[in-house]
């Protein structure tokens, strides 16, 4: 269904309820999402953004409820993920007259993906073109979160078409924010940050600010997926603003695998370690959490403890990939500790601890390590294993 989100501006897009992954199986999406394009009709007519290629069909038909498809004009693609550009071959069938505008770096990325003799015009930030009573403003956003992405601003109407960022995996009836649940909304929006933003946070902060000091008025942010920002719409930018600073709560996140209970048993007892000292935290059975939810409680949290027994001179195959995470999504402002039952070798620990090296999150102390499984006073070292670590923690 259409809305007009102002006037002579509409929403064309698709909302997915059913969705529960993307980037194939990379990201859950417990809440669907919607894949957000924007018809803007003035005396030349625009779309921003199309859908992911199996609504490419519906977009074309939401566009002709408001005009014949022929007469658009101009086609901005800010980011080519097919999940906002794969309904470009279906519009381009129907409008191929258009003009496809790109970032410099979305002329290679688009071709690249449909390899078309669309007409393109590559445009860099400050770069406009008048569409008739108003314009489009560009301001290119490299990895906000692909290096083509690009944010498209529309004058008169003083809406900002930042694509990815702002977003939120999040299905809904309602178009705008000031009409959703608002636990809800955050929930997925911070998701969306953690999973996607987090390695990139030091532009995120660059390009708020940038983008800030060209004093635009803003009436509405409207990203690619989710809902619409209308009622003040700078929370969220404001939000992005605190995620990106990375400023961790000094909670903990106790993560771990275990074979026949003795690291679970190890993990409860530093939790109760930590409770003791008053630090908040969770324990997540890395095997039982979905990965992403697990991820942005350690975007959250001041402490990351991780745990595994030992196999293969090494860590259980469900603590491998957390590990990498860790160093790939760049994490800053984090401290680290690790522990783990074994029975012969029991590299486990050294393991962990060299890969929180290489995600350069400080360990606070030696990790702990229990043989076989752990005994009354193994416990207790572990309670107070927790307890150093939550003393660190408060104190960072
Ligand atoms: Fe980078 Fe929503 O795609």
């Amino acid at each position: 269904m259409i809305a007009e989100v102002k006037k002579n501006v509409y929403w064309v897009g698709a909302v997915d309820w059913g969705i529960r992954h993307f980037h194939g199986y990379e990201l859950s999406t417990h809440r669907g999402t919607t894949y957000n394009a924007y018809l803007i009709r003035d005396e030349k007519t625009v779309l921003v953004d199309t859908v992911w290629g199996p609504f490419a069909d519906q977009l074309v038909e939401n566009i002709r409820q408001i005009i014949d498809p022929s007469k658009i004009d101009i086609v901005v693609a800010n980011h080519a993920e097919v999940d906002h550009s794969g309904g470009l071959p279906v519009v381009m069938r129907h409008a191929p007259n258009a003009t496809v505008v790109v970032s410099q770096r979305g002329a290679e990325s688009v071709e690249g993906h449909f390899h078309q003799p669309w007409k393109f015009r590559a445009v860099k930030t400050g770069h406009n073109i008048s569409i008739g009573q108003n314009e489009l403003i560009f301001v290119e956003a490299p990895m906000l979160h692909w290096p083509d992405s690009m944010f498209t601003y529309l004058t008169g109407h003083n809406i900002l078409l930042p694509n990815d960022a702002f977003g939120q995996h999040y299905a809904s009836a309602y178009r705008f924010n000031d009409e959703v649940d608002q636990g809800e909304l955050y929930e997925e929006a911070h998701k969306y940050y953690a999973n996607i933003l987090t390695p990139f946070s030091d532009l995120v902060t660059k390009k708020i600010d940038e983008v800030l000091a060209l004093s635009l008025p803003v009436d509405m942010i409207g990203p690619s997926h989710g809902i619409i920002w209308r009622k003040d719409p700078l929370q969220i930018v404001k939000k992005y603003q605190e995620w990106a600073a990375q400023r961790p709560e000094q909670r903990a996140v106790v993560i771990y695998d275990t074979m026949w209970d003795g690291t679970r048993r190890m993990a409860e007892a530093i939790g109760d370690g930590l409770t003791d000292v008053g630090v908040d935290h969770k324990i997540l059975h890395a095997v039982v959490t979905d990965r992403n939810d697990l991820l942005v409680e350690v975007f959250r949290a001041k402490t990351v403890v991780v745990g595994s027994p030992t196999l293969n001179n090494s860590v259980l195959p469900t603590i491998a990939p957390l590990l990498y995470d860790l160093k790939g999504l760049k994490f800053k402002n984090k401290l680290g500790a690790a522990f783990g039952c074994y029975g012969w070798s029991g590299e486990g620990v050294k393991v962990i601890e060299e890969q929180l090296d290489q995600a350069k999150i400080p360990v606070i102390r030696e990790g702990i390590k229990c043989k076989w499984q752990p005994r009354a006073e193994d416990l207790e070292a572990c309670r107070s294993f927790g307890r150093e670590v939550g003393k660190a923690t408060k104190k960072a």
